[in-house]
């Protein structure tokens, strides 16, 4: 047993400033003078420790009181996993809530503390619905993704050599998410049409503006996104339009809700929360990110990962199984290092139940009932005392093996550790082995077609090229 020498006590170090003036001076250091890894990195090298007291934003008007208590390292940061320690209550997006009305007047489940029981009544329905599709999510994706490398390749001859893979696939994990949960492709709804991509990112944007920075001007941009909420009225059409489909489409659902004693109405504001918040918002990023990642990474993976998944799906009889998932290691590994490099959600929170002490690396720090804590991801999952020299490069075997596996402890970008699952006692998400599977889906369809291919990466991620695959999985079994 490791003995270990005890940690010295320290007072949690930072400052927030004057009132109101550093708040408002520190989310334009955020956004524009700084930017989000430098902001935190240099405050925990400032204060020489990565657990700090730091401002965040948005600050004023948005937020009541921008004073957290950061965690910048693997040691930290799981504190905010333990639901014993600190209450989730409306912290889903930090030291500010959108209103209610954008949801239908209802605090939707990612809002709920487990100790409210319609937490374990939503999150079991969740969780049983994801459990009851399971046999659609392979052939729904296969299709729908399959239509969106035919388009790339069109587009790739025809467009000048290029292929905005961002565009496509947020119109394409849009429809693969509705057909693959409910059975109905959004596009074919009549409230809908091919306007749903369009509809849901205004409604995301209503509700993240405040953490959003669109790329235009600080004089114009931190006013209209950062300092007062945009007016729900705007969008409820587009918000009615989303429920339209979703009271119709998932009927099923909505008769299982009300077996858990959920009303039709609430279930369905958080089937739709769940679905175009949760899933399509985290898909939109998490797809061009993995993309972008494996374009970089060079030929010599690519074709690591098109013998992987070619000799599995050949075992398979040329069919993709998942069994046939679950031996492509490789392509596993990979999925899992883009999801601690980029965790599609960066930020997470929760307030102090109690007296607590939490221990980084080097110290142990003293925090009192009601402090607000908040974790910045990337700094965890790229701390360099777990990951080493490498811990800020895209290594995609970083997961293979018995060594590699013991490292998974330490991805946390579904607001648990990846060797842990979630459940209706805990906030972990509910959609984790579905997200790896789809990552590992995207992976599958690319190098079953692609010997390799090439991408460029800045605020979008555009395909610039494809070599067509030199061998078959299904040849391979003829
Ligand atoms: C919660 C990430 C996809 C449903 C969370 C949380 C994170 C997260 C970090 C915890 C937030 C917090 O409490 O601070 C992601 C990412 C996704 C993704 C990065 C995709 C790339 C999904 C999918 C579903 C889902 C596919 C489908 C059901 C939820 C729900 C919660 C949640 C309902 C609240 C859980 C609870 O209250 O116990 N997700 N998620 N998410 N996620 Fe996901």
């Amino acid at each position: 047993m490791e003995l270990g020498v005890p940690l010295p006590r320290r007072p949690v170090p930072g400052s927030y400033g004057v009132p109101f003036v550093s708040a408002v001076r520190d989310r334009l250091d955020f956004y524009y003078l700084q930017g989000q890894d430098k902001y935190f990195e240099s405050r925990a090298e400032r204060y020489g420790s990565t657990v700090v007291r730091i401002n965040v934003p948005p600050g004023p008007f948005m937020a009541r009181d921008p004073r957290v208590v950061a965690l910048l390292d693997a040691k930290s940061f799981p504190v905010l996993f333990d639901v014993a320690k600190v209450e989730k209550r409306d912290v889903f997006t930090g030291t500010f809530m959108p209103s209610t009305s954008l949801t239908g007047g209802y605090r939707v489940c990612a809002y709920l503390d487990p100790s409210e029981p319609n937490h374990a009544k939503i999150k079991q329905l969740l969780l049983s619905l994801l459990v009851s599709r399971k046999d659609a999510f392979v052939p729904v994706f296969r299709s729908n993704f399959g239509a969106l490398l035919d388009t790339v390749e069109s587009q790739l001859t025809s467009g000048g050599g290029k292929s905005d893979f961002t565009a496509l696939n947020d119109a394409t994990s849009f429809e693969f998410i509705g057909e693959a949960y409910f059975g109905v492709r959004p596009s074919a709804s009549s409230s809908l049409g091919t306007g749903g991509p369009t509809k849901a990112a205004l409604w995301l944007l209503w509700q993240l503006a405040p953490l959003t920075t669109l790329g235009l001007p600080m004089i114009i941009e931190d006013p209209l996104l950062h300092t007062l909420p945009l007016p729900p009225f705007l969008i409820s059409s587009d918000y009615k339009a989303l429920y339209a489909y979703f009271a119709a489409a998932a009927s099923q659902a909505l008769d299982a809700a009300e077996g858990l004693g959920l009303s039709r109405e609430e279930a369905c504001h958080n089937l739709l929360f769940a679905t175009v918040f949760n899933s399509y918002g985290g898909f939109k990023l998490l797809l061009p990110q993995i993309l972008s990642r494996v374009a970089q990474a060079g030929e010599k993976l690519h074709e690591r990962l098109a013998a992987e998944i070619r000799s599995a799906v050949a075992d398979a009889g040329g069919n993709v199984t998942l069994a046939a998932l679950e031996k492509m290691e490789l392509t596993r590994s990979v999925v899992w290092e883009a999801l601690r490099l980029d965790p599609p959600v960066r930020f997470q929170y929760g307030c102090a139940k109690a007296d607590l002490e939490i221990e980084s690396h080097d110290a142990s720090f003293a925090i009192k009932k009601g402090e607000m804590l908040f974790g910045y991801q990337p700094c965890a999952t790229r701390d360099p005392r777990v990951f080493g020299a490498t811990a800020r490069e895209f290594v995609g075997d970083r997961f293979v093996g018995e060594e590699g596996r013991k490292l998974l402890q330490y991805v946390y970008w579904s607001n648990g550790r990846e060797t842990e699952n979630p459940s209706v006692d805990n906030k972990q998400c509910p959609g984790k082995n579905l997200v790896v599977l789809v990552g590992r889906l995207l992976l599958v369809e690319l190098f079953l077609r692609y010997d390799t291919f090439t991408a460029e990466a800045g605020k979008k991620v555009v395909i610039t090229g494809v070599t067509k695959a030199s061998t078959s999985a299904v040849n391979r079994t003829a």
